[in-house]
């Protein structure tokens, strides 16, 4: 009745923005993601026939905010008619601010609560679960390079290359911790709304995959760095265009970027990306690492930079 699970955050370099069914959580495009290695969410789960209500603990302290949506994701698992559950996370890194929290909160806590209730779901069953409460949640389930296809009635989740394969390296420049201002799915209702760019950004969304996809199967850096900010840029502008705007970034953000912007001027093998939240991720080769973290440290306002390999898929780690 108890299970414990850990899942490592991903960051997508082709995006998730935008649903077209609400109601079931799927993606209006599909996108392709890395799994980072060294930041991590850590969910156990009990159900307990004695608890009066699902409660739940981050980092030792109680926490009524997260809680709804963790509690709906136990119905879809475990059922609605389930016991209550006492659940206890831990996590690395800070969550809501656009770090990818809820991947590896809702991929951790699906496989701990599919263990915990004694069921034995296949990974493309768990993404699926996952998938349901957060989009990105689905691509945590599997290692390295994910791609999410967005097929006609469900998700199809799988590795397209592993972590070892191209072990590339992801610095993160923290801008501001606190959380962020709009959730990504009420942002990707403003977009999908009212951006008069969303029509043609789901449109072109095959172009950038197959791209991502040719790039990662041909190891180039260059074509898969030109791709993904293009995509990411992208994104911003249909949030930027809506009405009212969405706007994530603050001016350390774009200083980041023109960091990165130097880098790549002097040679340097790097492009960034940025998520429903202020922090710029760079992504370079591991040689690279020493140079993009000084840059990035000394980029006035970050705050905090946090470097990670890539990583494995969401896994059980305990159950009694
Ligand atoms: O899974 P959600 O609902 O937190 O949305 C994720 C949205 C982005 O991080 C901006 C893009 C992505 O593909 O992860």
């Amino acid at each position: 009745m108890r299970a414990t699970a850990i899942a490592q955050p991903n960051i997508a370099l082709i995006k998730y923005w935008g649903k077209r069914d609400l109601k079931r959580n799927l993606p209006a495009v599909g996108s392709i993601s890395i799994t980072l290695r060294d930041l991590y969410t850590e969910m156990q789960v009990e159900l307990d026939e004695r608890l009066p209500a699902d409660k739940l603990t981050v980092n030792g302290a109680v926490d009524q905010a997260m809680l709804p949506r963790l509690s709906a994701c136990l119905d879809l698992v475990v059922g609605s008619t389930r016991p209550c559950a006492s659940i206890i996370s831990r996590c690395n890194f800070p969550v809501a601010a656009g770090l990818a929290s809820s991947a590896s909160a809702f991929a951790a806590i699906t496989v701990a609560a599919a263990h915990a209730a004694g069921k034995s779901l296949g990974v493309a069953a768990l993404a699926n679960l996952a998938g349901r409460s957060s989009g990105s949640a689905a691509r945590s389930l599997y290692g390295g390079f994910v791609e999410l296809e967005n097929r006609d009635s469900e998700i199809a989740v799988r590795s397209i290359c592993d972590s070892e394969q191209w072990p590339l390296t992801v610095v993160i420049a923290i801008t501001e911790t606190g959380p962020k201002a709009v959730g990504s799915t009420e942002a990707m209702e403003i977009s999908r709304r009212t951006s008069p760019f969303y029509a043609s950004w789901v449109e072109r969304q095959d172009d950038d995959l197959e791209s991502a996809r040719d790039a990662i199967q041909r190891r180039d850096f260059e074509q898969l760095a030109a791709v993904a900010e293009h995509n990411c840029l992208k994104m911003h502008s249909v949030m930027w265009a809506s009405r009212p705007p969405v706007v994530y970034w603050n001016s350390v953000t774009m200083r980041c970027l023109q960091a990165v912007r130097k880098l790549q001027g002097s040679g340097v093998g790097v492009f960034f990306t940025i998520d429903a939240g202020p922090q710029v991720k760079a992504i370079c080769m591991p040689e690279h690492e020493q140079e993009v973290r000084a840059a990035l440290s000394a980029t006035e306002g970050v705050k905090d930079i946090m470097v990670t390999g890539l990583g494995n898929a969401a896994r059980l780690v305990d159950v009694s």
